[in-house]
C-alpha cells in the first residue's frame, strides 16, 4: 500500500471510497513512473496528481458532481510523459520521458508545455486506461489549464466536473509553485 499520509483526511469513509476508485491507477507501473517526474517545489508529478484527485473527489461531493469522473480526471490530468523540468531522476526512465530536453525546438507558444501537456495527458490516459475514459474526463483533462485553454482549440470547459478539476489543480499548483519563470519555457 502506498504512503498517502500527506493527505489531510477529515472523513475516513470518503477516503476509503476514493481509494477504491484510484486503486487500479496506483497499481499501474506507468502511473508509478510519475514519481520520478518533478512537478513543482518538493513534489513529484505522482504526488501532485494524487492530491488533486483527492481534492477533486471531496469537491465533487460538496458540489454534487460525479465523484468518479472528478477522481479519475484529477488523477490523470497531468499524465503526460515528456517532463517539463529536468532532474537526474529522469535518467532512470525511458528516453520518451526526456524528449523535451533531447529535442527542445519549439516555435509556437501553443506548442509549449503549458499548452500542450493537457492533450498529451489525455492521449496517454486513453492509451493506458482506455476503459475509464469518457467525454467528461476528456474535457476535464484537456481544459485543466483554463484560462490558457482559451488560446487553444479546446476553449471553455463544458462540465461541472471539469471546473472542479481545474479548481483543485490551481489550488495545489499555486500553493507549491515557485518556478513560474520556467513554466512557459518548454
Ligand atoms: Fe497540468
Ligand atoms: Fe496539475
Amino acid at each position: 500500500m502506498e504512503d498517502l499520509s500527506f493527505l489531510t483526511i477529515k472523513n475516513k469513509r470518503n477516503f476509503t471510497n476514493w481509494l477504491k476508485i484510484i486503486k487500479p491507477f496506483l497499481e499501474s507501473k506507468e502511473f508509478q513512473r510519475r514519481k520520478l517526474l518533478f512537478h513543482h517545489e518538493n513534489q513529484s508529478l505522482w504526488h501532485h496528481c494524487v492530491k488533486v484527485s483527492f481534492m477533486a473527489y471531496e469537491l465533487a461531493l460538496k458540489y454534487h458532481a460525479d465523484e468518479k469522473t472528478c477522481t479519475i480526471a484529477g488523477l490523470l490530468h497531468d499524465f503526460y510523459e515528456k517532463a517539463w523540468y529536468y532532474t537526474p531522476d529522469l535518467e532512470k526512465l525511458q528516453k520518451r520521458f526526456k524528449e523535451n530536453f533531447i529535442n527542445p525546438k519549439k516555435t509556437k507558444l501553443t506548442q509549449k508545455h503549458a499548452f500542450s501537456h493537457p492533450y498529451e495527458a489525455y492521449k496517454k490516459a486513453s492509451q493506458y486506461f482506455p476503459t475509464y475514459m469518457n467525454e467528461k474526463i476528456k474535457d476535464a483533462i484537456e481544459k485543466h489549464m483554463f484560462p490558457l485553454s482559451l488560446l487553444t482549440k479546446e476553449k471553455w470547459p463544458h462540465y461541472k466536473e471539469s471546473w472542479i478539476v481545474i479548481l483543485a489543480d490551481k489550488i495545489d499548483s499555486f500553493t507549491n509553485l515557485q518556478h513560474q519563470k520556467n513554466f512557459l519555457n518548454i
